[in-house]
């Protein structure tokens, strides 16, 4: 790439947020133009209005940025790229505003994921729906566009299921154990969650319940996805893990596949992705009887990869159980995003 592209962070304070700043310092195609949040950040420096918490120094490039307010978009700044990590009720009219003025919006939020013209990607799965970015300019009426990527733990699921379609699945049970880091950095307070399990997050399982179909779908010559016909059943848990989702997964298939041709397929399964945050392997085997573990497994690929392991035989009929587990803030949002975008660059969408 000649020259990078400049980016800006909808929501850059955030658990997310701050992953994209971390994520992008360096970034061989894309340079960090703005960083825009609340009114309660806006004015600060970056340094000084986000609480950072990640392992790694806040990249220089960032820490003297001036926050600003999303109130403060312009139609033509020189970005070409909004990566939103805004909560649900402020990304609606943010993220529709800077479509309809010409960004291509790659956004981790939920709220435009299930609309019909809105892919929603995961590059390794299904790269092709991005094709509906064409219907979604043109029906709206925009210049340019909003593509998602799944929810944290969809993304986990999707992937380790994406190798298992070719035996025709019936139905999908889930159960996850969730980092804190997904509630955002002040979700769960520390009384509630150390020491404990919460058995309930607000609208997770809704979604761990359908997006894997629209992801799984096939794409239409009418560029509308037709859902993949598997139920999802998921209960959802957050547990006191700082980073990594892990899920435990049942799969009940059309007929019968033996534990021996689930790990070959898991194995057997790449990607062709060559940009920059393509993971080599994006599903990696866990051999080990213990494996995968969020402490160990979360950085896998720089934390672009998925792990699945104890692969077993199910009680019900034609079924296959296994433990998949994801880094929930890098491949399950910004890295998730920052791939995203990527992709489209290099296939012309941006
Ligand atoms: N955490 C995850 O693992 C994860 C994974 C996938 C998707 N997501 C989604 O990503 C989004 C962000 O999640 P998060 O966990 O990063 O949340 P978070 O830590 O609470 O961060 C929210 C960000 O949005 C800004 N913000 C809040 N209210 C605002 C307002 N009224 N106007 C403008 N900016 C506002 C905050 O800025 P201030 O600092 O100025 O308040 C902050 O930068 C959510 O939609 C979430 O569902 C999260």
């Amino acid at each position: 790439m000649e020259k990078k592209i400049k980016v800006g962070v909808l929501g850059a304070t955030g658990s997310v947020g701050q992953r994209f700043v971390q994520l992008l310092d360096g970034h061989p195609w894309f340079e960090l133009g703005a960083l825009f949040a609340s009114e309660r950040s806006a004015g600060k420096k970056y340094h000084e209005a986000a609480r950072w918490f990640l392992p790694y120094e806040m990249p220089e490039a960032a820490a003297d940025m001036v926050v600003r307010s999303i109130n403060d978009i312009k139609d033509d700044e020189e970005l070409a790229i909004m990566f939103s990590a805004l909560p649900g009720s402020v990304a609606k009219d943010v993220e529709r505003r800077c479509a309809q003025a010409g960004y291509c919006v790659a956004s981790n939020v939920s709220v435009h994921r299930m609309e019909d013209d809105v892919p929603l990607v995961i590059p390794e799965v299904n790269s092709d729906h991005l094709a509906m970015i064409k219907r979604q300019k043109s029906e709206r009426n925009w210049n340019g566009f909003i593509v998602t990527n799944p929810n944290c733990s969809t993304i986990v699921l999707a992937l380790s299921l994406k190798p298992l379609m070719q035996f025709g699945i019936e139905e999908v049970r889930v159960a996850t154990m969730q980092a804190v880091s997904g509630a955002g950095y002040a979700g769960v307070p520390s009384m509630a969650i150390l020491d404990n399990i919460i058995p309930f997050i607000d609208r997770e399982e809704d979604k761990m319940q359908s997006e894997p179909q629209k992801i799984l779908g096939t794409l239409d010559a009418d560029l509308r996805v037709r859902e993949a016909a598997f139920t999802v059943c998921a209960s959802c848990h957050r547990v006191p893990v700082m980073d990594g989702h892990t899920e435990a997964v049942w799969v009940k298939f059309e007929e019968n596949v033996s534990e021996s041709t689930i790990k070959e397929a898991f194995k057997s399964f790449h990607s062709d992705l060559k940009t920059p945050f393509a993971p080599e392997k994006p599903v990696i085997l866990r051999e080990e009887k213990d494996r995968p573990q969020p402490k160990l497994d979360r950085d896998a690929c720089r934390g672009m990869a998925i792990s699945v392991g104890r692969i077993r035989a199910g009680k019900m009929k034609n079924e296959i159980k296994y433990i998949a587990q994801g880094h929930n803030t890098v491949r399950g949002a910004a890295g998730a995003s920052i791939l995203n975008a990527e992709v489209m660059l290099e296939r012309g969408y941006i």
